[in-house]
């Protein structure tokens, strides 16, 4: 299996060599040069595998075993999900009987978010391919608040691989930040980045110029593993078949995912496992005010629009950088139309898409964007209603959008709602929305590994927004120069 750019300027690479460069040398995204299907006879034989199991049997249809051979692809796979609280890896429990509704609770690993799954994975096999290399790289990354902490505990103390999380000052959880900036790592550098007016898609727009140079990348010995990176939305596209598999009465039935959605890694991840052959009846694609996706899927417009804060701050994009993805292969791989797509779209910050186009794209989605009040509502709504089950403002976001859309939605059908986030990371919002006074919080939001790091020093790195790019060319060049 062999891997192209979205915008069609290179020739195909290996999987080894897409995973360590990350962005495609002509500005485009990876992707396999085509989709691998799998027959209905072989998920009835992989329904009851655990979920490194499943893994396993899917990521070697993208994973030639010349690449990495059989045997270390099941030990990278056991080593990645081995620091996860829950024996299941991602539990999928029941939610609302009466709407056959389940929550696909993917925020066991270590950072306590779903980044966890995919990122522990990756960092793990840059660190097998570098060591057989004998080379060190530098991972640069944008956060929301979620991507940075998983890389940062992935790679905290591999000798392979340096790291360099970037925040928008104030933009992420207190406690989101601590887990970066607490970490014990000499090889972890954290940076908060003030006055970033469109939060995290300021610093992938510095990122993307960076990545952008390729002269400048490879003396900087830079790559991203962000969901720009084809292993992230790979991985990703793993729990689709893993839950589909928990809650259906046979293979063939459809089941609707409900996705809170920001820079669509793990919406295409959905889609990629629809495309390999997993029965979806729906995607729902659920966004907060900042509704890039949704004006997408509900009316053909993909525009840039100014940045909201919201509750779920995680889901504040205004470009989902995946959405590349989805065109390229819904216009069946035409990197000259999508090249000429993304050109428009830096050039106008707009592109309005003819009818065909849209209705290929759209086919099997449904979008809405949820408010504040609503996401609260949700919160408020579950927890009170006797079970107690405290829903992260992500996951509110998810299971609003199925109300909302409800009438859309076939009468019956298995559904179900990604929780994406524990909701002990964002104890400010959760606090407000639940109402209550002072240090008050339920059991439900509160994570011993985060009250630990809520008492420890922190190594903090700042920098303004207007000197971002000088200052990170300085100080990564610095570190790679020394390795
Ligand atoms: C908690 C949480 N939920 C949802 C998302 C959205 O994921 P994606 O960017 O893949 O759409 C993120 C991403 O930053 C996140 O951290």
């Amino acid at each position: 299996m062999k891997f192209v750019s979205t915008r069609g300027g290179i020739s195909p690479v290996t999987f080894d060599e897409a995973v360590l460069q990350g962005y495609a040398k002509d500005g485009g995204l990876f992707v396999p040069e085509y989709i691998p299907v799998v027959s209905k006879n072989q998920m009835e034989q992989w329904a009851d595998l655990g979920y490194t199991d499943l893994a396993f049997e899917l990521l070697r249809l993208y994973v030639d075993e010349s690449i990495i051979p059989a045997a270390d692809l099941k030990n990278l796979l056991k080593k990645s999900f081995s620091n996860f609280e829950s024996p299941d890896i991602i539990p999928v429990i029941p939610f609302d009987k009466k709407t056959d509704t389940f929550i696909m609770e993917l925020f066991h690993g270590p950072t306590l978010s779903f980044k966890d799954i995919a990122m522990n994975f990756l960092i793990n096999i840059m660190d097998y391919f570098l060591q057989n290399k004998n080379e060190h790289l530098s991972i640069l990354l944008a956060t929301t608040g979620d991507t940075g902490p998983a890389a940062a505990y992935a790679a905290a103390g591999k000798k392979t691989i340096d790291c360099w999380p970037l925040y928008p000052t104030g933009m992420i959880s207190e406690e989101q930040a601590r887990q970066m900036t607490t970490l014990n790592a000499a090889n972890v550098h954290p940076l908060s980045v003030e006055n970033c007016a469109d939060g995290g898609d300021d610093l992938d727009f510095v990122l993307s110029k960076l990545f952008g140079d390729v002269e400048l990348r490879e003396r900087m010995k830079i790559t991203s593993v962000n969901s720009i990176n084809w292993c992230r939305v790979m991985v990703q596209a793993v729990h689709y078949f893993y839950g589909y598999f928990k809650v259906v009465d046979k293979v063939g039935d459809k089941v609707t995912f409900s996705i809170p959605s920001g820079a669509f890694g793990n919406g295409f991840g959905g889609y990629l496992a629809r495309a390999m052959g997993l029965p979806v009846e729906k995607f729902i694609c659920a966004n907060n005010k900042n509704a890039a996706l949704h004006t997408a899927f509900s009316k053909g417009v993909f525009a840039k629009k100014d940045l909201i804060e919201t509750f779920s701050s995680a889901i504040d994009i205004v470009v989902p950088y995946n959405f590349w993805r989805l065109l390229y292969f819904s216009s069946g791989s035409d990197s000259t139309k999508l090249k000429a797509w993304m050109d428009e779209f830096f050039d106008k910050g707009e592109i309005k898409f003819d009818e065909k186009t849209a209705a290929s794209f759209q086919e099997g989605f449904l979008s809405v964007s949820i408010s504040e009040e609503k996401t609260a509502q949700t919160i408020n709504q579950t927890f009170n209603n006797g079970s107690h089950y405290l829903l992260d403002p992500h996951a509110a976001v998810a299971v609003a959008a199925v109300e909302e859309l409800k009438d859309k939605l076939p009468e019956s059908g298995k559904i179900i709602c990604m929780a994406t986030a524990h909701p002990a990371k964002f104890p400010d919002v959760m606090r407000k929305i639940l109402r209550l006074e002072g240090d008050e919080l339920p059991n439900q939001a509160v994570h011993s590994s985060l009250v630990k790091a809520g008492k420890v020093c922190q190594h903090l790195r700042l920098c303004d927004f207007e000197n971002l790019e000088f200052a990170l060319v300085e100080a990564i060049t610095r570190v790679s120069d020394s390795k």
